[in-house]
């Protein structure tokens, strides 16, 4: 299991007022020295944290993964192929969102990504992971399409309302990884964790491998430093 620190919110940042810091290419300069695995980043069609220059300065400063998390639309398939990241993560993208709401509806998508997305990727040596909530079905046509890696959405989980809501969504996403790996995929897992709930996911989900977190994790490091809570949430992860 290892962490990649998703670094779009130190973009947010230095949007807000146009200035050139905080820079996130320093910030994951920072996590990688600390012991994170790798970095993340999404490049929204509309650029509202990441640009593309940010893209091609990641690429050449972050040593370890470099997971590019994207819209499959021909543009950002056009500028991964150039970039040639480690790891590309396929999510749905909605222009009034916050964030990405939810994972992929495969029955919608498997069409076009069939046709279009997988054999843009191909040869490319580009390992694909697909954003999916845990539903057997989008698994299972995960699986046909020859994905190789699932990120499992956690965002129900990390956001559940009660209790029972959030035990029955870990068994969900237990079960999920449970399909995955049996079908020889790798999981990965990311959306709304932190250091509260991290420890639980950890403990109840099998498989885990690569996981991605991003606003609780720049959130806290404003008031601990980035290195501190990378180490936290590496100590955790290393725990598990
Ligand atoms: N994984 C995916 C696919 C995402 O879209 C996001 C949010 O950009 C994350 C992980 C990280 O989520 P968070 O910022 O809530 O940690």
């Amino acid at each position: 299991m290892q962490l990649l620190v998703n670094i779009d919110h130190v973009a947010t940042l230095r949007n807000a007022r146009g200035e050139g810091y905080p820079d996130p290419i320093e910030a994951a300069k920072v996590c990688e020295d600390a012991g994170a695995a790798g970095i993340v980043f999404h490049l929204r069609s509309d650029r509202r944290h990441i640009i593309d220059d940010d893209v091609y300065r990641l690429k050449k400063s972050v040593i370890g993964i470099l997971d590019f998390e994207m819209a499959a639309t021909d543009e950002m398939i056009r500028i991964c192929r150039e970039v040639k990241p480690h790891l590309c993560t396929l999510v749905p993208e909605g222009r009034e969102e916050l964030t990405t709401e939810g994972g992929l509806n495969m029955e919608l998508v498997k069409e076009d990504y069939e046709k279009r997305v997988f054999p843009a990727f191909k040869d490319t040596g580009i390992e694909i992971s697909l954003f999916l909530d845990p539903n057997p079905r989008d698994i299972e046509l995960a699986h046909k399409l020859g994905t190789d890696t699932i990120e499992l959405h956690t965002g129900t989980f990390a956001n559940a309302p009660s209790e029972q809501a959030q035990k029955k969504e870990l068994e969900r996403l237990r079960h999920g990884a449970e399909l995955i790996h049996q079908a020889g995929m790798k999981v990965n897992a990311g959306h709304g964790l932190n250091l509260e709930n991290l420890p639980l996911l950890i403990r109840e989900v099998p498989y885990l491998e690569d996981i991605s977190i991003g606003h609780a994790l720049v959130s806290k490091s404003l008031y601990w430093g980035l290195e501190k809570t990378v180490k936290e949430y590496l100590k955790i992860m290393n725990a598990g």
